[in-house]
């Protein structure tokens, strides 16, 4: 099994609920190593441009805003299998459809307030753990 790495942001709504420690303790808790984190609060443009695929979709404005309205914690994470352990670790992106024992489950509250974001494939977590902490791009 391959060494991946994979992004994940803690997003506002567990950021304002005091819920940091707690979901880097299940992260750590599954296996996955930090290799980085910091606590950015990102502008408009940074969350749109980071969520650029999303442009076209109807709750695009409402990503940004929630994603901006104050400060999220963004960590490498570097594991065997890292993409498909972190999102099975999260749950799934509705909090309602969420299994227990994940994230989302724990500290979700609806489709767009869920907690947390992970990199949805291999390729993308390379993308978007060098876009947020470029010393740490696989090659
Ligand atoms: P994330 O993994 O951060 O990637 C895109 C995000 O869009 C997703 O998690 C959800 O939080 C959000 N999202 C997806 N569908 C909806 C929706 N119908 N309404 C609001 N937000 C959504």
């Amino acid at each position: 099994m391959a060494v991946e790495r994979t992004l994940s942001i803690i997003k506002p709504d567990a950021v304002e609920q005091n819920n940091i420690g707690n979901v880097l303790a299940m992260i750590q808790g599954a296996g996955l190593k930090v290799l980085g984190t910091r606590m950015p609060h990102r502008s408009r443009a940074q969350a749109e441009g980071f969520y650029e695929v999303h442009r076209e979709r109807p709750f695009f404005g409402e990503l940004v805003e929630f994603m901006t309205r104050g400060p999220v914690v963004v960590t490498a994470l570097e594991a065997d299998d890292a993409v498909k352990r972190y999102r099975t670790l999260m749950g799934a992106t509705n909090p309602a459809e969420a299994d227990d024992g994940t994230i989302r489950q724990a500290y979700g509250t609806d489709i767009g307030e869920n907690a947390c974001h992970g990199s949805d494939s291999v390729e993308n977590g390379k993308i978007e753990v060098g876009y947020f902490f470029p010393e740490y791009l696989l090659k």
